[in-house]
């Protein structure tokens, strides 16, 4: 087998601390069976403090040659008044990468269950599938001035039609739902997803479909989060949905998520962002992080059985109550990512004793 490659990008703030936990759950995992190779790289604000750019050229470069992205979380107030932001950054890798397709888990387990402030009556296992690399983010034009400013939220058929198939071939594979979230009772771009998205369902005759309006959806999510098997919707709209989404596990800081395109590298990272008001503290959430190794472990290197042992020495060390501030316990870091590695080694042990 050969070695992977990993560019691993810790970013800024919270990002080294929940990266340090992510990279060791991943050195326990792997020991003995999964062979990789890390290539760390700066990234974001610690990009720019080092070269002066939030996506230096040796970054972008080895994140090309790469097998996989793991990235923590980038930004923070110390850049906020930066030429280039470190978001600024994100947004070009994702675009240099064809990263077109973010997928962002909203999964409540039984041993999170206790965590979520909604009363949940059916199980929760949805995923949004939000559009990356176009709409508004990236529009022209794109302009400020004294007295106006503009932004644009541009799609063209190629773009919709793209992220749409990922989301109904992983609506095949999940509970055969897709629902596609928009404001077509307003904007031009939503009518175009509509038409777009109703070809691309008519390709897969297994898959319910249905449309729901953005508003509309952000009260689902709250009051009857378990309707929805596979959310598709555009650039922004996934991203405010998905912050919702992840809240109703328990804290933003769980969840993880996978960006792809056709082909090429995928990139994993937390959906939320560096938390300057927790860094430093030792405090962080590293569940988001170690979430995204499974995720890549998954999906990237066809591991299934180790993502599985991550996942469920998560769930076990959930279930002692072992979990940071967040979440309303009083775990540090590195007390809960200390926790999964144990569970993580009497899994594997039990593992290898099954084998002989
Ligand atoms: P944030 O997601 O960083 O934080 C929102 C809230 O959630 C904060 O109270 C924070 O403490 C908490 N939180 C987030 N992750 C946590 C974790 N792992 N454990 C415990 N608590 C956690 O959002 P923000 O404060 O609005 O943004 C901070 C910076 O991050 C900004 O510069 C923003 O642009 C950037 N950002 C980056 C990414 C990314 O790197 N992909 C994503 C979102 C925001
Ligand atoms: C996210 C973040 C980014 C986004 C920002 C930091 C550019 O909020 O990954 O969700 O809006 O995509
Ligand atoms: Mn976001």
């Amino acid at each position: 087998n050969q070695t992977a490659k990993i560019t691993v990008l810790p970013g800024d703030y919270i990002g080294p601390e929940i990266m340090n936990a992510g990279l060791a759950v991943l050195k326990a995992v792997s020991e003995g069976t999964f062979d990789y190779q890390i290539d760390e790289q700066p990234f974001g604000g610690a990009g720019i403090d080092q070269t002066g750019d939030p996506l230096p050229q040796r970054t972008l470069a080895s994140a090309k040659a790469s097998d996989a992205v793991l990235l923590a979380a980038i930004g923070g107030p110390k850049w906020d008044n930066a030429p280039k932001r470190p978001e600024k950054g994100l947004l070009q890798i994702r675009q240099e990468l064809n990263l077109f397709a973010n997928i962002r888990p909203t999964a409540i387990s039984r041993a999170m269950q206790k965590y979520s402030p909604i009363k949940q009556l059916a199980p929760v296992d949805f995923v949004i599938v939000r559009e990356l690399t176009s709409g508004i983010y990236f529009g022209r034009p794109r302009e400020i001035d004294a007295h106006h400013a503009i932004d644009t939220m541009r799609y063209t058929t190629n773009e919709i039609r793209r992220v749409a198939q990922v989301a109904f071939e992983m609506a095949e594979k999940r509970h055969h739902h897709v629902t596609l979230v928009d404001k077509a009772n307003v904007l031009a771009t939503s009518n175009l997803w509509r038409k777009v998205v109703a070809e691309v369902a008519a390709d897969y005759p297994t898959v319910a479909y249905d449309t729901s309006y953005v508003d509309a959806t952000a009260m689902k999510i709250i009051s009857a989060p378990e309707q929805f098997d596979v959310i598709l919707t555009e650039n922004m709209f996934g991203d405010i949905l998905s912050d919702e989404s992840a809240e109703i596990t328990g804290s933003l800081g769980t969840i993880p998520s996978m960006s792809r395109g056709t082909s090429g590298p995928a990139l994993y990272e937390p959906i939320h962002g560096s938390a300057p008001d927790i860094a430093g503290k030792g405090i962080a959430n590293p569940l988001s992080m170690i979430n995204s190794v499974a995720m890549m472990l998954r999906h990237s290197f066809n591991r299934p059985d180790l993502a599985d042992i991550i996942a469920g020495s998560v769930d076990a060390v959930i279930e002692t109550g072992s979990v940071t501030p967040d979440l309303g316990g009083q775990a540090t870091t590195d007390q809960v990512t200390a926790a999964i590695i144990n569970h993580i080694h009497e899994r594997r042990n039990a593992y290898v004793e099954n084998d002989v």
